[in-house]
């Protein structure tokens, strides 16, 4: 662990990039950020901490790599150590580092989605009110900044606070956001709705309307399906499979029993979705197949990762598409909080 601090020192406060991740994912964290950062990270469950150059806490927002370039961080700051000598009163030294970080928009207590990281969860409700509110008295909220300030407990006393930049983070504390689907057909529907509002922003308008088409294939029984047809697309649903009485009571729903390799639609289509379980670099061939052909003009698609390599492998099909497809291919790859060993992908032709 990175040096622990436990108020002003004169030092610059921020030494440390803290990446929040999928309990199992932290090597491909460290791999994606790059290979100067594997001297000195440490993983523990669910999240990593790499050594950075030293900043100013005034400037650490603004020292991050681009996030959205960042498959598995579920969300990150750039911060250090803290450890809270007397559990009685974690507020008054919380409030005096936060003070090394200057003013804030917004701030996040956090933990690790793990189990332990979970029990630490109780405890940053209990604080969240009343740390915010020693925050305003001191004079350190500012409603229009984008700064956000971290604490992330690993314990009772032990953590890492830093700051971060609205505008270049996560959308959700620790990537986790609060999905409203009662009556999905299934919990994969999780996974699209979450997709759609990390890739496309809550007012997707030109990009997903009511009254456009789609293919989802793989649609069984019918989760993604349900998502997009309650955005009021039509949707034809590929699978073999059965899709729920859910899924088809959305309405503009076609079903189609047929193999997701080799279906074609009759004519061009605005979306094409895929969640089929297969390797990802067949689905891969899939999407390319659709985009060269203009079957669709945007998609987003999951790929099943393989037990290992998996940031290289990632690396290797998000490589071979931009080649293919050329530079006119926005894409976007993102390890899900709703995902498991699977990343969600976005790609549009310009
Ligand atoms: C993970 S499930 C899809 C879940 C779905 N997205 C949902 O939200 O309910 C994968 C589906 O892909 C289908 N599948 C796998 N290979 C297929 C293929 N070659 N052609 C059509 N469907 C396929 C399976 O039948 C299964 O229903």
């Amino acid at each position: 662990m990175a040096s622990e601090r436990g108020g002003s020192s004169g030092a610059p406060p921020a030494d440390t990039i803290v990446v929040l991740c999928r309990s199992g994912f932290e090597a491909e964290c460290i791999a994606e950020l790059g290979s100067s950062s594997a001297s000195g990270a440490v993983s523990g469950g669910g999240f990593v901490s790499i050594p950075a150059e030293p900043r100013s806490g005034d400037e650490a927002a603004l020292r991050l790599p681009r996030f959205r370039g960042l498959a598995f961080a579920r969300d990150r700051f750039l911060g250090r150590a803290f450890r809270i000598a007397d559990p009685s009163d974690r507020i008054s030294p919380l409030l005096s580092l936060a003070r090394e970080f200057g003013p804030i928009g917004t701030v996040w207590l956090q933990h690790a989605d793990t189990e332990d990281g979970r029990s630490v969860g109780r405890l940053c409700q209990r604080l969240q009110a009343r740390f915010e509110g020693g925050l305003g008295k001191a004079g350190l909220l500012r409603a229009a900044s984008p700064r956000r300030l971290h604490v992330l407990f690993l314990d009772g006393t032990h953590g890492f606070i830093g700051v971060s930049d609205a505008r270049n983070g996560a959308r959700w504390s620790m990537g986790i956001p609060r999905l409203r689907l009662a009556g999905a057909p299934s919990r994969s529907a999780s996974k699209l709705e979450e997709g759609l509002l990390w890739f496309l922003g809550d007012d997707p308008k030109g990009l997903l309307a009511p009254g456009m088409s789609a293919v989802d294939l793989g649609a069984a029984p019918g989760g993604w399906t349900w998502v997009l047809a309650r955005r009021g697309l039509r949707v034809s649903a590929v699978d073999h499979g059965r899709l729920s009485a859910a899924a088809l009571d959305a309405g503009l729903v076609n079903y189609v029993s047929a193999d997701a390799f080799t279906y074609r639609p009759q004519r061009p289509v605005d979306w094409m979705v895929c969640d089929v379980v297969d390797k990802p670099a067949r689905t891969a061939a899939l999407v390319q197949r659709w985009l060269q052909q203009r079957w669709c003009r945007r998609t987003v698609f999951n790929l099943k990762l393989p037990m290992k390599q998996r940031h290289a492998e990632l690396q290797r099909i998000l490589a071979r598409l931009l080649q293919d497809l050329g530079p006119g291919l926005r894409l976007e790859a993102r390890q899900l909080y709703h995902d498991r060993e699977e990343v969600t992908v976005f790609a549009t032709l310009g």
